[in-house]
């Protein structure tokens, strides 16, 4: 039986010059779970979720996978035990085809150093298509392909690496209404397959209905943790607002 909890960040810090980017911030995540991750601009939610991916280290405070206490040294170590991120733009090289992209850093080979690009042509399209994903050739530059399409390529690699934890950071951003509505069913099938995923929005409304929790970051401080039976989307808007400490009991603070 699976106790605990997936990802435990206990009294995290970090601290760009003056500037407190996160102040002491416990953050977890259940198995199964989709933990959406809110704040106005600067409130220190990608850096958070940069510590998570392994981009870099906290400058104090301890990081916790499936009960194992972890220090990453690279993103690449956070995909080793599972963890993967998928943002607008920055992890795909644009002067790279689909299949390439889909493998990067992890591509099968034959003899050991012969790039098997028919097997990352084969099986980079069959799982695209597998999400609903028909791309025309895996050989495409990915600089073609919209924000959507992007993002479904780091989807279907999380899926195909089997990742145990997806975290998108604002992944709704810029793309078209039809674009949102794929992610959002993208992100929901992730947790399907018992994937837990960690969505950052400024937008509430996007994921108010495919998240189980919310936690809302200011200047650098959790500010409110919810599970969703506990609040309406307008309530969370308030608390990004008024950027005052509010928990699931209702008290106020600071
Ligand atoms: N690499 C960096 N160097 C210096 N300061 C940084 C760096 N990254 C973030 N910061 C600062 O840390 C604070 C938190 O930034 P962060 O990017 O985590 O916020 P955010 O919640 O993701 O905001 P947004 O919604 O605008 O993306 C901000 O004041 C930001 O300017
Ligand atoms: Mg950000």
């Amino acid at each position: 039986m699976r106790d605990g909890k997936l990802l435990q960040m206990v009294n995290i810090s970090k601290y760009f010059g003056r500037v407190q980017a996160l102040v002491g911030v416990d953050f977890d995540v259940d198995y199964e779970e989709i933990v959406g991750l809110l704040g106005d601009n600067g409130a220190g939610k990608s850096t958070l979720v940069k510590i998570i991916t392994g981009v870099f280290p906290p400058d104090s405070g301890e990081m916790y996978f499936e009960g194992q206490r972890v220090h990453l040294r690279s993103p690449r170590d956070a995909q080793r035990l599972g963890i993967e991120a998928v943002y607008q733009e920055a992890t795909l090289v644009n002067v790279m085809n689909i299949a390439r992209n889909f493998f990067l850093g992890r591509e099968p080979t034959r003899w050991g150093f012969l790039l098997d690009k028919r097997r990352m042509n084969r099986e980079s399209v069959e799982v695209l298509s597998r999400i609903g994903v028909n791309i025309c050739s895996p050989r495409r530059e990915v600089s073609l392909l919209s924000g959507g399409e992007r993002q479904s390529i780091c989807i279907g690699r999380a899926l195909y690496f089997q990742a145990k934890l997806v975290i998108f950071d604002e992944p709704t951003a810029a793309l078209s209404v039809k674009e949102t509505e794929y992610v959002l069913r993208y992100i929901r099938s992730l947790k399907e397959k018992g994937i837990s995923v960690v969505v950052i929005t400024h937008n509430i409304y996007h994921i108010y209905d495919i998240a189980d929790r919310f936690v809302i970051l200011d200047r650098g401080h959790k500010i409110g943790e919810f599970t969703k039976s506990e609040v309406t989307p307008q309530e969370i808007v308030e608390v990004i607002r008024s950027g005052a400490t509010v928990n699931s009991k209702g008290r106020e603070g600071g």
